[in-house]
């Protein structure tokens, strides 16, 4: 197989673990943070810029592409790598979880999901087939199973139906998948419920995928119940298999989501509060277009060797942004992404020398809010 997962080192206390993922656009050391280029591009960055920051996948959108510019045109393009100019891993989420963020504008059924397009209003379908076809026109190294992302707070009864009906979407995209070069993940769901999760996994499981992500967390719980949902169904996936946690990427869920045993992660969250002025750092965040920061000379990040801070000012970044100038938020953004994956750098290096407890307790120690 094209893409496999190779478990390097364990933690002794807790269920952190390092890895590597090969694909054939190269190996990735795990713990990995993926940026996410939901349109074929990592908003405000360069190919040559995320390479420079030591990103190896990031991760696009089905939904998107299918409908803007279209699946056949990226496929001729020479698929997603060949059309923005990446030559290193690409990751695709299904479409599931974008299509069911519509709201009214959607219908599910059995067969699949029928929306209208939020670009022109045309009536569109999505269905674990369709899903599985323009994810392998688009040809990324990873695909996602077309799932439903249970809502929060969900009924137990509605949380069921539509986990076991994800069950049977992704043994569809299974039969649908034919490249040998792509690997097929399964999403496991079961909202807050326990039991839900367990027969998710099981369920799953014995479909037996090359990887498994656990989707529907992250969507509005409080993180304590987040966290226990981690700490009971990580353990049940498979060891020798990568786990990815969708839609998380805040450091602290960061760290307590590798504590539980998860090998992948992508957020919006560091591109996206960038373009709001928000810098992200170890203490917390620094909103750098507040008025305190307008005659402060230092770097976003006192501890921070990237670009932006090697070279430039809270002050001047601040007023790039007030004067909404194109260069603040690519500032922000590389200083953001950088700080991000040098993160989960460390924390990688902290498993190889089984001292992550120690990393994660002087993390807790600096670290305020989020
Ligand atoms: N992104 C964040 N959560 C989810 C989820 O549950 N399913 C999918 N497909 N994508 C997600
Ligand atoms: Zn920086």
């Amino acid at each position: 197989m094209a893409v496999s997962f190779e478990l390097i080192k364990q933690c002794s206390k807790t269920g952190a673990r390092a890895g590597k993922l090969y694909t054939p656009h190269g190996v990735f050391e795990t713990p990995i943070f993926m940026p996410v280029g939901t349109q074929a591009t990592v908003k405000a960055m360069t190919p040559d810029e995320l390479k420079a920051m030591g990103a190896g996948i990031i991760l696009s959108n089905t939904y998107h592409l299918f409908l803007r510019p279209g699946h056949e045109l990226v496929a001729e393009a020479g698929g997603l790598h060949g059309f923005m100019h990446w030559d290193r891993g690409i990751l695709t989420d299904s479409g599931g979880f974008q299509v069911f963020s519509l709201g009214s504008l959607r219908k599910i059924s059995e067969e699949g999901v029928a929306f209208r397009s939020h670009i022109d209003g045309s009536k569109q379908f999505l269905s674990p087939e369709k899903a599985t076809e323009v994810q392998m026109a688009l040809g990324a190294d990873i695909i996602m199973a077309f799932d439903e992302c249970v809502p929060y707070p969900a009924e137990y009864d509605y949380a069921r139906q539509s986990t076991e009906r994800t069950t049977r979407w992704a043994e569809r995209c299974k039969r649908a998948h034919a490249r040998k070069d792509q690997a097929l993940f399964g999403i496991i769901q079961g909202g807050m419920y326990k039991e839900l999760r367990t027969a998710s996994v099981r369920d799953l499981v014995s479909l037996d995928f090359p990887g498994y992500a656990i989707g529907g967390l992250s969507v509005g719980e409080p993180k304590p119940l987040m966290y226990e949902m981690l700490e009971h169904t990580v353990p049940q996936l498979p060891a020798r298999k990568p786990r990815y946690l969708m839609g998380v990427g805040t450091p602290d869920c960061l760290v307590e989501g590798v504590m539980y045993g998860i090998d992948m992660f992508d957020c919006v969250f560091p591109t996206r509060v960038a373009r709001n002025g928000t810098a992200m750092t170890a203490s917390g965040r620094l909103v750098v277009k507040n008025a305190e920061f307008a005659r402060d000379f230092r770097p976003l990040d006192m501890d921070c060797d990237c670009y932006t801070c090697r070279n430039f000012s809270r002050a001047y970044i601040r007023h790039l942004l007030k004067s909404e100038e194109i260069l603040g938020l690519r500032l922000t953004t590389i200083h953001n992404l950088h700080f991000l994956l040098r993160f989960m750098g460390k924390m990688r290096q902290a498993i190889m020398e089984d001292r992550f407890p120690a990393f994660r307790q002087e993390f807790w120690d600096k670290y305020q809010g989020h």
